[in-house]
């Protein structure tokens, strides 16, 4: 999370993929159509506070809401967010975010029958590269 939205590189990136007749086209009405069709996400974010449901900064996130909202535009709406969040409050909340993280992971990929990359060790770092297939 930047800025309680998302970074400008990943902007840039879904600048560069969502428009017009290559993502989703208007119908003769002016009503959008969305063109990505059976296409399934997993969302991983790292945060440094906390925006979780129970947390007064929970109407500050507006990076979930934006990307639930561009890529339910393009037509991916089975959308899965796992948020590992207070990144930055202390080293251990940090290794439980990511502990909670991994785990969230690997039951998503589970549950969309996905194969996972079984890293060795993952570090801080890799859990933005866990890797996940879809069929
Ligand atoms: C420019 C910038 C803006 C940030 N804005 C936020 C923010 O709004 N909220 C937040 O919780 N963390 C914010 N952070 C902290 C990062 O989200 C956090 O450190 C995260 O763990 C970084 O993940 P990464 O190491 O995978 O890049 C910001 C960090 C940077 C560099």
């Amino acid at each position: 999370m930047w800025n309680f939205s998302i970074p400008y590189v990943l902007k840039f990136y879904i600048d560069a993929i969502v428009q017009s007749s290559y993502m989703y086209r208007y119908n003769e009405l002016g009503q959008p159509i969305p063109l990505v069709h059976g296409k399934k996400m997993i969302c991983i974010s790292t945060r440094g506070g906390d925006y979780s449901l129970s947390s007064p900064m929970h109407t500050l996130d507006f990076q979930e809401p934006y990307l639930r909202s561009i890529f339910g535009f393009i037509g991916i709406t089975d959308l899965r967010f796992i948020n590992a969040q207070s990144m930055d409050v202390t080293p251990a909340l940090r290794e439980v975010a990511i502990a909670s993280a991994i785990e969230e992971a690997k039951q998503i990929a589970q549950n969309f029958g996905w194969e996972m990359d079984t890293a060795p060790k993952l570090s801080t770092v890799q859990v933005c590269s866990i890797n996940l297939f879809a069929d």
